[in-house]
């Protein structure tokens, strides 16, 4: 069992089987686990998928919150959630979660940001930027900017407005990372389905990660990379994790919920640098 104190809650993780167990007075609303055959239309190669198809994928843990923080998080309408990668590849490609674009808000000025916490392990997050992903046609999604960012155990990343969003899981061990979300946001997962995942695809090889462009996706732009910095504004500080951050600050998130005043700050929150960042624990 090891403590997944950059949680700054009492959550440990079988690492063998990447079970969380829940602490002392912290509850949850749901759990739901994918295993690898559910992750199919979504992969780079789905050669003899079906031999792995229970294989665990991913889990997610939602809502888990103290029974005193549950009005708090209710009258802002914010979830935290937890998702567990498990390491491995299927055919070479790392596991990640589906990836999905956030919905409009009601003004249909930007589409909802939201938070990630890296806990355990390293992710790569892919945001690629599109304004006409809840089109009935998803042949014409036109997809205006692709980041790649790498986000290391115990940093943060917004999520800007805008950006459908997957991450994946490039290190060693089980990626744990929790997320601040705004219940109301709108999920859409076929614009990705369509086009069996996300702009790029990332690779385990002798060599370290590798990063192969989707070729399924007619126009790409070339990736920008980069990385995540502090945004205290937005509750973002080093050392401090997510749940306690919201605890202490609520209002610093309201950017979730109503983003328009928020995407350039969210923006400057990623320093762009030439190459892929391969993480300090890759
Ligand atoms: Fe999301």
């Amino acid at each position: 069992m090891i403590q997944l104190s950059k949680s700054g809650l009492p959550m440990q993780m079988d690492e063998e089987s990447g079970r969380i167990i829940l602490g002392e007075g912290l509850a949850m609303e749901g759990y739901a686990g994918k295993a690898a055959g559910k992750m199919a239309g979504l992969l780079a190669d789905e050669t003899d998928l079906e031999m792995v198809g229970e294989e665990p994928f991913y889990d997610v843990y939602r809502g888990i919150a103290y029974p005193e923080d549950r009005e708090l998080l209710k009258k802002h309408d914010y979830r935290y959630d937890i998702t567990v990668i498990m390491p491995g590849q299927i055919n070479g490609e790392c596991k990640k979660t589906s990836g999905h674009y956030h919905g409009w808000t009601p003004a249909r000025t930007n589409t909802y940001a939201e938070v990630y916490e890296v806990i355990k392990g390293t992710a790569l997050c892919i945001l690629q930027k599109s304004t006409n992903f809840d089109t009935n046609d998803p042949s014409g999604l036109v997809v205006d900017d692709v980041i790649l960012v790498t986000v290391p155990e115990g940093r943060t990343l917004l999520v800007p407005p805008n950006y459908g969003h997957c991450s994946v899981n490039i290190g060693e061990g089980p990626l744990v990372f929790s997320n601040l979300a705004y219940v109301p946001c709108p999920l859409h997962y076929d614009p990705v389905k369509y086009y069996h995942g996300m702009g790029w695809y990332a690779y385990r090889t002798p060599e370290g990660i590798s990063l192969k462009e989707n070729s399924r996706y007619p126009h790409l732009p070339l990736p920008r990379y980069a990385a995540v910095k502090e945004n205290p504004e937005l509750g973002v500080t080093w050392g401090c994790p997510l749940y306690e951050s919201f605890r202490k600050r609520p209002e610093a998130f309201a950017f979730l919920g109503d983003p328009d005043a928020y995407v350039q700050t969210i923006m400057d929150s990623l320093e762009f640098g030439g190459e892929f960042i391969r993480g300090e624990n890759v």
